[in-house]
């Protein structure tokens, strides 16, 4: 059985063509260079190869997807060149980040670019009843994904989010549109609504799960490994589930404390931070929820017949919580 990343590498060479000649005609020359920053420094590619897979799961041809593939890959990248510019992030993917080396404006307008180019990769595979259903799920996890981000902002400003409110954030900014890849892929594989409705189920829930250990990456990893900076949800005072449960278990004392490290902006406060969430077991508690939407992800396959499609959907959700980076 093929390593996750490697089927990850082997399944995404198919979105990447497909966005490679999809960009190559942006002018001028510093738009196009700013929109290909991110591409060409890489990624995971989780997202364009779970709508391929979740195409080949419902007995389609991975290749049916390869435009919806492309798209969520696109607007998966315009949406973290706008992420770094909110979050006030410098490094991507190992690399500056776009408004680092091109400034805000320009960052916005590669941003920008890369989400058009996104609605012209699923245009191009034709006007069928098929194409147009997964357009309305692409379009649908847009909308969702900047209401996350709104909210994930407005979470900055308050102390007093709830475990739901936390769900709802990160269900919109990042785990919708991982349940659109999976749901449009299998869409176009002409999966039957049974199948659809299960592969939407499986996305969300290991997209949940990946913003959970995305939080958790950020207080814990370093960032060489990880690629983007460490302690930056902290500084800049995010609400993680974490930090939703040190507030409502903390003591009076902690809590003010905890409050005060929130959005300091000094990174240097992370390792208390970390005490305070070990203290109250809040690091554990958030495995675990994340842990258990890995397991439903995993039961909601059973739907599907088998196949080694299944069988690597499976092992991407197991990998969303082993990963490293
Ligand atoms: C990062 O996503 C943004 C989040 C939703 C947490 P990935 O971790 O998939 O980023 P890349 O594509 O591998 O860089
Ligand atoms: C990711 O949230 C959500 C989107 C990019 C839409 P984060 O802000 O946690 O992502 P990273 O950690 O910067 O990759
Ligand atoms: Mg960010
Ligand atoms: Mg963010
Ligand atoms: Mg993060």
């Amino acid at each position: 059985m093929m390593e996750v990343m490697d089927i990850l590498r082997k399944y995404s060479e198919i979105a990447d063509e497909r966005i490679r000649e999809s960009i190559s005609d942006i002018t001028p020359d510093t738009l196009l260079r700013a929109s290909e920053h991110l591409i060409t420094a890489g990624g995971k590619k989780i997202r364009p190869s779970l709508a391929l897979l979740s195409s080949e799961a419902v007995g389609g041809d991975p290749g049916d997807a390869a435009g919806v593939a492309a798209a969520i890959e696109l607007i998966h990248t315009f949406s973290l060149i706008h992420d770094d510019i909110m979050d006030d992030d410098e490094i991507r993917r190992g690399e500056p980040a776009v408004h680092v080396l091109w400034g805000e404006p320009m960052a916005i307008l590669a941003g920008d670019v890369l989400f058009s180019k996104a609605f012209e990769a699923v245009i191009r595979n034709g006007d069928s009843e098929m194409v147009k259903e997964a357009l309305a799920v692409v379009v649908d996890s847009c909308v969702k994904v900047c209401e996350g981000q709104a909210l994930d902002m407005g979470f900055e400003e308050r102390l007093d989010v709830t475990e739901e409110e936390y769900m709802e954030m990160i269900y919109k900014k990042t785990a919708a549109l991982i349940a659109a890849a999976t749901k449009a892929g299998a869409i176009m594989g002409g999966g039957s609504p049974q199948e659809i409705a299960a592969l939407e189920d499986y996305g969300r829930c290991i997209g949940l799960a990946f913003q959970i250990h995305d939080d958790y990456l950020d207080v814990v990893s370093d960032e060489e490994s990880l690629g983007k900076p460490v302690g930056s949800d902290i500084a800049e005072g995010k609400m993680t589930l974490m930090v939703v449960k040190a507030l409502e278990r903390a003591s009076e004392k902690d809590r003010e404390r905890l409050i005060s490290i929130l959005g300091s902006g000094d990174e240097k406060l992370v390792a208390e931070a970390i005490e305070i969430f070990e203290r109250y077991g809040a690091t554990e508690y958030a495995h675990a929820v994340a842990l258990d939407h890995v397991r439903m992800a995993k039961e909601r396959l059973e739907v599907l017949e088998e196949s080694d499609a299944r069988e690597a959907l499976a092992m991407i959700a197991d990998f969303v919580l082993e990963r490293e980076h």
